[in-house]
């Protein structure tokens, strides 16, 4: 039975994500809506909403409910919403724009609490957006295992900075441009939930602290595989004007390039606010 009263909320996967019906964005949420949907989100770790109509500004005002939102560092964004940018793939480009398991901007000394991603314009199927539970990531590892990851941190590191524009036909570079690195630790402690969670993608995480890239890479390539299998995920299949906001601090996500046939001849235009987040709270 649903302990929900003000929206309708139906889960994904038995691992994660829900879709959240009865609510209209546009609209300003009083504060017992923003917060079963906030306890949705804790539930759940990523929740879409269909059929929102939904300006840039509302998009930006619904993000902001639950912390600032921060510019990407390294690309422009909208116009008059600088905060806001576009994840464009023109129809034909080769490369994907996230196309591997990642939490976003963990070079960040703050990393993004969370996200929210709006369809202007998909493909007619396909495309879509994985997610992976880290919580359950950390769960399922022995008890060895966690007790030896509790204990450490990892350095993340950004890489080149044009590599987040150039690759793509209708993505600009921001002016700012140096690389970025930040040291967090590889278990982080969620500050509402209390529960552990991995931090650590081979996306932007190069090696534990004190260690060297060659000693932390066979560790690192496992805790990747081990967080990346299929039944601690769920997929989003877009829709337009659907609206997913994801908790950046407890998930992995990528954006599937299955760019073949039909696929491949569509543009495809994402949107997305980041959140600011919090340093990463370490387990002791
Ligand atoms: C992202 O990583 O923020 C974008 C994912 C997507 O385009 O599906």
């Amino acid at each position: 039975m649903s302990d929900y009263t003000r929206i309708r909320v139906k889960p994904i996967t038995g691992a994660l994500g829900a879709e959240v019906f009865d609510i209209d964005l546009a609209q300003p949420l009083d504060d017992a809506t923003l917060a079963e949907i906030t306890r949705a989100w804790h539930n759940h770790l990523v929740l879409i909403f269909r059929d929102q109509d939904l300006t840039d500004q509302q998009q930006y005002d619904f993000s902001a409910r639950f912390g600032p939102i921060i510019p990407h560092p390294y690309v422009k964004g909208l116009p008059e919403i600088p905060e806001i940018f576009q994840i464009i793939r023109e129809p034909g480009e080769s490369y994907s724009w996230d196309s591997f398991y990642h939490s976003d901007l963990m070079f960040l000394e703050r990393p993004p609490l969370g996200a929210t991603l709006y369809a202007k314009e998909i493909p007619p199927y396909g495309a879509d957006t994985a997610f992976t539970n880290q919580y359950l990531a950390y769960e399922t590892l022995s008890d060895g295992m966690k007790a030896l990851l509790d204990g450490l941190e990892a350095v993340n590191e950004s890489g080149d900075p044009v590599k987040y524009s150039n690759r793509y036909q209708s993505m600009e570079e921001l002016a700012k441009n140096d690389a970025m690195s930040a040291t967090h630790p590889v278990v982080r402690v969620h500050p509402d939930t209390g529960r552990k969670s991995l931090f650590a993608s081979l996306a932007f995480t190069k090696r534990f602290k004190g260690m060297t890239e060659k000693e932390s890479l066979p560790l690192l390539q496992f805790l990747y595989d081990h967080s990346i299998q299929a039944h601690l995920g769920c997929r989003l299949a877009w829709q337009p004007q659907s609206l997913a906001l994801w908790d950046n601090r407890v998930c992995l996500h990528h954006a599937v390039s299955d760019y073949f046939g039909e696929v491949a001849t569509h543009r495809r235009v994402m949107q997305r606010a980041t959140i600011e987040g919090e340093p990463p709270i370490p387990v002791h």
